[in-house]
């Protein structure tokens, strides 16, 4: 199989990359080339994408054409940390958006005919409790929680739209997980978090395509 994983020279994108590459062929994506080595250490091969720049999309979309991918996991992602209204601010709030919800969504645009090409057929998105309205009692975050929000819109309509191609949507909650992200305090170690979503993957069939759950499989209200 051919796996695709965004955001995979840190964090839990490396850490799918490292699981993924054991026993598939592995691109996962970096900004940074100098991110680049901890990929190709690992058998995958890394290739640049900057969810910021419609180019890049299409770039990476040429760079694999004819290639089929089976899973195709969105997990890069950004957060600003906003405690209050004071550090609301509006190219944050853009950004986010642009990394979080509209650059997944271009991502799937460009492959599609490379997810229709592969066998599996598993279009995933790393997304977060922080955007659901049910969970949401304690505030503040407002672009990541809005970013995270939209990108689960983003998700159920590509559930809905490409049902009919075969196509299975998963949104995965990957659980408070340490890495820059997360930081220190978070309560899982990525190896707990990715392993979890591997088995969510491996599972992911047109029942539960477009639900929303937890790594450890436990549904999550919207
Ligand atoms: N950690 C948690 O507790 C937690 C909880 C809920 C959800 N999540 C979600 O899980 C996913 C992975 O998070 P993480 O904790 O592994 O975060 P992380 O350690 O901060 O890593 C984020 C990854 O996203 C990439 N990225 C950021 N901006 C990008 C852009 N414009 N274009 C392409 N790639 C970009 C980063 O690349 P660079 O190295 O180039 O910056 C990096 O590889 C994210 O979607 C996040 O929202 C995490």
């Amino acid at each position: 199989m051919n796996v695709l994983i965004t955001g995979a020279g840190r964090g839990i994108g490396l850490e799918l990359a490292s699981f993924y590459a054991m026993r598939h062929r592995v691109f996962g994506t970096v900004r940074d080339e100098r991110h680049a080595h901890k990929l190709t250490s690992l058998g995958a091969e890394a290739l640049h994408l900057d969810l910021n720049q419609p180019a890049s999309i299409k770039a990476l979309a040429k760079a694999l054409t004819d290639t089929p991918i089976d899973i195709l996991i969105n997990n890069a992602g950004v957060l600003y940390p906003e405690h209050d209204l004071d550090d609301i601010d509006a190219f944050n709030f853009l950004q986010s958006m642009q990394v979080n919800a509209l650059g997944p969504l271009l991502l799937t645009q460009a492959l599609l005919p490379n997810l229709l090409a592969g066998k599996a057929k598993k279009l995933v998105f790393i997304t977060s409790l922080m955007g659901s309205m049910t969970d949401n009692g304690s505030g503040s975050f407002y672009s990541y929680r809005a970013s995270k929000a939209a990108l689960n819109a983003v998700a159920k309509s590509l559930a809905a739209d490409l049902k009919s191609e075969g196509i299975k949507v998963g949104l995965y909650h990957p659980g408070w997980v340490q890495t820059d992200m997360g930081g220190p305090r978070a309560l899982l170690d990525v190896g707990t978090s990715a392993a979890g979503l591997s088995e969510r993957i491996a599972s992911l069939d047109d029942n539960q395509s477009g639900q929303f759950q937890s790594f450890d499989g436990t549904p999550l209200p919207w």
